[in-house]
């Protein structure tokens, strides 16, 4: 049995409207009704946050309201950016850091993710840091690697007792809207992997604390065989938390 409560986001990415981020919102709620044993949290756009957050509060919901993403800087001239300060005062209390199409498409680098992931978590938001490797550094035997310089470089500086508010998603680039996952082996592999660093920077009881969770083309379909693995702690989930249909079948099998 895994001590560590395992851990469901359904990342909403660039998608849906003022209208079906409420549906879908009302829909994931009805859906795990009376459910135990997992934390569920979504990731609806800037825009929605409120009237998502006003559905999960008013329904009594447990699921937590995430952000996409979140700007280091408190405040100032900083046009479009949205301070941790601002997520919080809109019921937020979880933010995705370093997601690899930020990294990627939008060019964070590594100072950017690091940034990042210290400001959320000095001002009191869970963070959920994202990491994974692209398919040429996986071809060139690189994984590892990879993901423990990630791992690394977001947490310089962030002291331990900020870890028990950090989960990381360990997302293989190739995997992330593609169809294509990775095998639950190559999954508990990498998740291990992650948790040797995370040991060796904060100890091994601080480290089997924390959630690893998958992300890449979880559905509802393989989501058990990956969610089995031991160091695997939960999913975050983009294209299939679009659906209701989808989503609540993986949380569901999340929790046991
Ligand atoms: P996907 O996205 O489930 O659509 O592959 C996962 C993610 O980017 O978090």
């Amino acid at each position: 049995m895994k001590h560590r409560r395992p851990l469901v986001g359904g990342n909403w990415k660039m998608n849906t409207s003022r209208l079906s981020s409420a549906t879908l919102a009302r829909a994931v709620v009805d859906g795990l009704v009376g459910l135990k044993g997992v934390d569920v949290a979504v990731f609806p756009p800037f825009p929605y946050l409120l009237s998502v957050g006003a559905i999960l509060r008013e329904r009594g919901s447990s699921i937590r309201l995430g952000a996409q993403d979140a700007c280091d800087q408190p405040d100032g001239a900083l046009t479009g950016e949205v301070s941790c300060a601002m997520l919080k005062d809109c019921g937020v209390s979880v933010v995705l850091v370093g997601h690899s199409e930020r990294r990627h498409a939008l060019e964070e680098n590594e100072t950017v993710v690091h940034n990042k992931a210290r400001a959320a978590l000095a001002a009191g938001l869970d963070v959920v840091l994202c990491v994974g490797e692209r398919i040429e550094e996986r071809e060139a035997g690189r994984t590892d690697m990879v993901n423990e310089e990630q791992v690394r470089l977001a947490l310089r500086e962030v002291p331990g007792e900020q870890i028990a508010r950090l989960a990381v998603a360990y997302e293989p680039v190739w995997a992330i809207g593609t169809g294509r996952t990775a095998t639950p082996a190559d999954a508990q592999d990498a998740h291990a992997k992650i948790r040797a660093v995370l040991a060796d920077l904060y100890g091994q009881d601080e480290a089997d604390r924390v959630r690893i969770i998958y992300g890449g083309s979880m559905k509802a379909a393989n989501a058990a065989a990956i969610l089995a693995q031991p160091d695997v702690d939960g999913g975050l989930v983009g294209g299939a938390s679009l659906s209701a249909g989808e989503f609540v079948p993986i949380v569901r099998a999340a929790a046991g």
